[in-house]
């Protein structure tokens, strides 16, 4: 590709800041692939921009403006937006998460059941007001021509917002999560859903992790807007939109050094010291409902009551990490997690063998040594855009993981073939899978892990960015 400017926009960003009790701040490093992935971006190239989420980040920029001081982000230019707090909760908390993310994993009964009234409406105005903010911050800081990449369902909007007063600029969106098909995306009022494929529509590109969401987008395009649907192409008003897949990859050298640190091995000791002897069943994930913990924790529970065998022999590893807790659904659900935890281990525990070891304390390198020591991992969600944790295990498990993947995970497009697939809400085929998986001979789990492994880091996150990069560029 040419080079030129590339400006990237998410609601998280890659740096945030926690504010001590004496008025200090403290620089945290965001995790997770998305980062990892746009860390190819280097100061003279391009920019960041992003939301302040908290206090802390708010103190940053009250402290340093807009513009971050390099010192706190590695070097990287970054384009902190201090959204005025209400506008902000309503717009992250209120829309993208509380409704755009419930339709799009189709988180559909309790604790999700649509009714849009007022307030959803005043929490809409909020969304819009945040996406503007987002768009008015790229057309100010873009050069003539730049590319922009804008991600996820939180900034829906921003590609037209941007076309709009910026039409010289080449615009991507890629969306995280999976995408709802017609009929359930109709779920939200017309005005709102057409405006939401509208805004992604700006872009010159919509992508997505895999065939399967990139599809249902153009379904909804088709069937709401009555777009045409031309192979990749979405033609609707005179514009094209073309189609994207870039199924993010895991980082294989950077999980893989970051593994053999000395903290991941002081903790794989401490969980060593802790499950003895016994197998491993593990998961890592934020405490989110599309996740699916409560039926994982349900199956083990299954598992050891009609396979009675296993008592005693396999522990189950589940961290599962705060995430949302101002969301009152988040936090009744991190609840649950643990409640369901103690029963089985009420029911189950002896003398040396506690069945379930739940973590609920962020700790990556805790998660890392958990990898490390998996003999089967379980990735069972709802629905998943991609789900990373599906990819890391097989990388850097030691002996070779069993990998148990619902259907309704991204991943599964890539891994389906290795992997034991389960249906997420079906307890009974999870358990059985989670039997299958702690049965299977050596060379067989060898030869599985390989080749899963070989799939996840297919399109490590460098990769995954350049390539939409190169897709932007004019033929
Ligand atoms: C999903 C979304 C990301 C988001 C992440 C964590 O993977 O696609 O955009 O950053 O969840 O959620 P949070 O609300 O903590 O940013």
């Amino acid at each position: 590709g040419r080079p030129g400017q590339v400006l990237v926009a998410s609601n998280r960003g890659p740096v945030s800041f926690s504010l001590g009790a004496d008025g200090s701040l403290t620089a945290k490093r965001g995790g997770g692939g998305l980062v990892s992935g746009l860390s190819t971006l280097t100061p003279g190239t391009g920019t960041w921009v992003c939301a302040a989420l908290g206090e802390g980040d708010r103190a940053a920029v009250a402290r340093s403006g807009a513009r971050l001081d390099p010192a706190d982000t590695g070097g990287q230019a970054v384009r902190m937006l201090d959204i005025p707090d209400g506008t902000f909760d309503a717009a992250y908390n209120g829309i993208a998460n509380s409704v755009l993310w419930f339709v799009h994993h189709l988180l559909y009964q309790t604790p999700f059941e649509p009714v849009f009234d007022a307030a959803f409406e005043a929490q809409w105005a909020d969304y819009e007001t945040y996406n503007a903010a987002f768009a008015e911050a790229l057309a100010a800081e873009a050069a003539p021509g730049a590319a922009v990449l804008v991600q996820d369902y939180h900034l829906s909007l921003v590609p037209a917002l941007l076309r709009d007063r910026r039409p010289d600029l080449r615009i991507g969106h890629f969306t995280h999560t999976p995408w709802a098909p017609p009929d359930l995306f109709r779920v939200l009022p017309d005005a709102v859903a057409r405006r939401l494929l509208l805004g992604i529509l700006g872009a010159d590109r919509a992508a997505f992790h895999t065939p399967r969401w990139a599809r249902a987008f153009a379904d909804c395009c088709a069937d709401l807007l009555g777009a045409r649907i031309d192979g990749q192409d979405i033609h609707h008003e005179g514009r094209i939109t073309r189609l994207g897949v870039h199924g993010l990859g895991a980082d294989a050298e950077f999980l893989r050094e970051r593994a053999s640190r000395p903290d991941v091995d002081e903790r794989l000791a401490a969980l060593r010291a802790q499950v003895g002897d016994a197998r491993t069943i593990v998961r890592v994930d934020r405490t989110e409902l599309s996740k699916n913990i409560v039926r994982g924790l349900f199956a083990f529970r299954r598992l050891l009551t009609d396979r009675p065998q296993w008592r005693g022999q396999v522990t189950h590893v589940a961290f599962a990490y705060p995430s949302r807790q101002d969301l009152a659904v988040y936090r009744d659900y991190t609840a649950e997690v643990s409640r369901v935890a103690e029963e089985i281990n009420a029911a189950f525990a002896t003398d040396g063998w506690t069945p379930v070891v739940l973590h609920v304390k962020d700790d990556f390198a805790r998660s890392l040594a958990a990898y490390r020591m998996a003999d089967v991992a379980l990735v069972n969600p709802i629905k998943d855009g991609m789900n990373l944790v599906a990819k890391e295990i097989p990388v850097v498990s030691e002996r070779g993981c069993a990998l148990v993947l619902s259907t309704e995970a991204g991943a599964a497009a890539e891994l389906g073939e290795d992997a034991l697939l389960v249906n997420p809400y079906d307890i009974a085929g999870t358990a059985e899978a989670l039997h299958l998986a702690l049965s299977m001979d050596a060379d067989e789990r060898d030869r599985r892990t390989k080749r899963l492994s070989a799939a996840a880091t297919a399109l490590p996150p460098q990769t995954w960015f350049l390539e939409q990069l190169a897709a932007l560029d004019p033929a």
